[in-house]
């Protein structure tokens, strides 16, 4: 495994417990990073942060729901508290939300993931921002979108909506932050194999498969691989930019 190089900095990975946000989190952990995880599950968050810190990791765990505005700072507050000073955030928190035609697509079930897979970023980037900018050191933040920050899907107008609206605040947050020397960029994964897909048919998780080149779903150890190089001083001319790990999906 590839060290990226990142002892010294500290890291927030929301929705770390489980999926991408745990590979993430581990990954970076590895690479030398303090990491803070935030979650809603707070088990869960507990456990995690127990299992880095039996690692020898410096670590916090903080229960929170991402949507929440007070919760959000109040995290960042304590991450900084507790760890140091910010340069790393990953704000990889999401669902799925309803399948439903736009049609027929229930409106409580929109504003839940809108709520949840957008609206959050803007909260939680919102509050890193302002923390990294206070150190004057800059950062890296990574927003995780999808190939659906991209293109449509059938059934998914929330989601898709929800990630194409990551992407701009990604874009504009990159430019107007540069000043800082804090670096915005989202990561775009094709279908990855994680428990947000636990719930599909084997029949539809076919489907998936046929439709990315490499015939296969991805891996969240292959995305957060991504995730910890954009973090790293290596990226350090990538900003503004949608990353695309996606086995070939948009490619055809
Ligand atoms: P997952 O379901 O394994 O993990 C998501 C985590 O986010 C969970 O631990 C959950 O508790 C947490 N979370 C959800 N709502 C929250 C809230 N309101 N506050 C705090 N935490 C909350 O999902 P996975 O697959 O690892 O997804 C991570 C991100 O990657 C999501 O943003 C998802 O949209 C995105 N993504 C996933 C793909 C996939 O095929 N699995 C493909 C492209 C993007």
């Amino acid at each position: 495994m590839i060290n990226y190089q990142l002892k010294g900095k500290v890291a927030i990975v929301t929705g770390g417990v489980s999926g991408i946000g745990l590979a993430a989190a581990e990954l970076l952990a590895a690479s030398g990073a303090a990491v803070a995880i935030w979650d809603l599950k707070a088990d869960a968050v507990e456990k995690t942060a127990e299992a880095l810190r039996s690692k020898g990791v410096n670590t916090i765990g903080i229960a929170l729901d991402v949507t929440d505005e007070a919760a959000v700072e109040a995290a960042v507050q304590r991450t900084v508290a507790s760890l140091g000073e910010l340069d790393i955030a990953v704000n990889n928190a999401g669902i799925g939300g309803p399948s439903a035609s736009s049609g027929d697509y229930p409106v409580d079930g929109w504003k839940r993931v809108i709520d949840v897979n957008l609206t959050s970023v803007f909260l939680c980037q919102r509050a890193q921002i302002q923390a990294m900018r206070a150190a004057g050191k800059g950062g890296s933040i990574i927003n995780m979108a999808s190939i659906l920050g991209q293109v449509g899907f059938n059934n998914a107008a929330a989601y898709v909506a929800a990630k194409h609206g990551v992407v701009g605040l990604t874009q504009t947050a990159a430019w107007e932050h540069a000043g800082d020397r804090i670096r915005v960029n989202a990561v775009g994964p094709g279908f990855i194999a994680t428990p947000l897909l636990d719930a599909m048919d084997p029949a539809a998780r076919k489907a998936l498969e046929a439709k990315h080149a490499l015939g296969r779903l991805g891996t969240a150890d292959e995305v957060a691989a991504l995730v910890a190089w954009l973090a790293s001083d290596d990226a350090s001319f990538a900003t503004g930019t949608y990353y695309a790990i996606d086995g070939g999906y948009l490619a055809q």
